[in-house]
């Protein structure tokens, strides 16, 4: 295990992918999380998303949620978009790092986006140029890479080639994501592997959830061959409201716990994102799948 990485940038996705699939809180709920995990050491933070209010009511008040955020110093925040008018939003509302979202799946991105995979793409081109026009940076997900909940298995050349149009209209790094929990650990080897020998400089951020109880060994499969950018949600908030049986996001607190023990730094507090998470659960109001929440981390001794 010598070749890991020594450290990791983590982006806490929890109050955008999380907050997303929970019943709506309250707009001064979201901002007290974000700002709460701004003080955990997270070096980036997924803090809204500009979509329809219709398709996503949870997102309807991103401009205010961001409006009313004090960001601290040295953490990177983000906005999700899915199309043009979600990037001017997110510009108009002062990010300056935007990820847009296309699926490797042409159902999936339909049912999500209401256009096909190539459509997505063709509009991406167009973000990409108006991002870059206003100084700002954008990430391109890539969603369902390892596989989607109406079509099954995604072919890797598939994910190859919506990565590869991506990087040539002049993304400035990919996101793969396992929207439903459909990744193994050989999957994440094959595909980041053919993906480092395709485009290798580019800059590569893997997204997984824990569906089917796989997200954790598939962190483990990619820091062995070097990816040091996870998302992750904290108490394992999330989902995803247009993939049935989607759960949340592998935890935070569960990535922090494991890998900073095998000598990986992540620069989280690992007793300040537990209280996050609990500060979560009390936010949307059930109980949250993180188990490190449940059982403290592993020196905590019983008094
Ligand atoms: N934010 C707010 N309004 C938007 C918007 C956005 N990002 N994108 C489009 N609209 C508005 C348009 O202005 C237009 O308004 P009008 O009727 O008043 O003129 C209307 O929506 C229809 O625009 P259109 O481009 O035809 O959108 P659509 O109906 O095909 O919907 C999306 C497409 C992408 C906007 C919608 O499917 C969406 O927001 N999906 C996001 C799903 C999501 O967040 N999934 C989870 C994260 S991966
Ligand atoms: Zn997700």
């Amino acid at each position: 295990m010598t070749d890991l990485p020594e450290r990791l940038s983590l982006r806490e996705v929890g109050p955008r992918d999380g907050l997303q699939n929970e019943e709506p809180v309250p707009t001064a709920g979201k901002v007290a999380l974000i700002e709460s995990l701004s003080r955990t050491g997270v070096g980036r933070i997924e803090a809204v998303s500009f979509v329809h209010p219709r398709a996503i009511p949870q997102m309807a008040d991103a401009a205010e949620v961001w409006a009313a955020v004090t960001p601290t110093p040295g953490v990177r925040y983000s906005a999700l978009v899915p199309n043009l008018k979600g990037a001017q939003r997110a510009l108009s509302a002062g990010f300056s790092e935007i990820e847009v979202v296309v699926s490797a799946s042409d159902t999936h991105n339909r049912r999500n986006l209401n256009r096909s995979t190539e459509e997505s793409l063709d509009d991406i081109a167009a973000i990409l140029a108006l991002v870059h026009d206003q100084g700002a940076t954008c990430q391109v997900i890539v969603s369902t890479a390892w596989g989607c909940p109406f079509e099954g298995d995604v072919p890797v050349s598939r994910v190859l080639s919506v990565a590869g149009r991506a990087l040539r209209d002049g993304a400035d790094g990919l996101s793969y994501g396992d929207t439903t929990g459909m990744a193994t650990p050989s999957r994440v080897t094959a595909l980041v592997g053919e993906t480092r020998s395709a485009y290798p400089d580019a800059a590569l951020n893997l997204h997984f959830h824990n569906t089917r109880g796989s997200g954790l060994a598939n962190v483990l499969a990619a820091l062995q061959l070097g990816v040091s950018d996870f998302d992750a949600s904290v108490g394992g908030l999330g989902g995803c409201p247009y993939a049935p049986g989607a759960t949340g996001n592998i935890a935070t607190e569960e990535l922090v716990h494991m890998v900073e023990d095998m000598g990986v730094s992540t620069g989280v507090d690992l007793e300040a994102m537990i209280a996050v998470a609990a500060q979560a659960e009390v936010l949307v109001g059930r109980t949250l799948p993180s188990q490190v929440l449940r059982a403290g981390p592993r020196t905590r001794t019983v008094t």
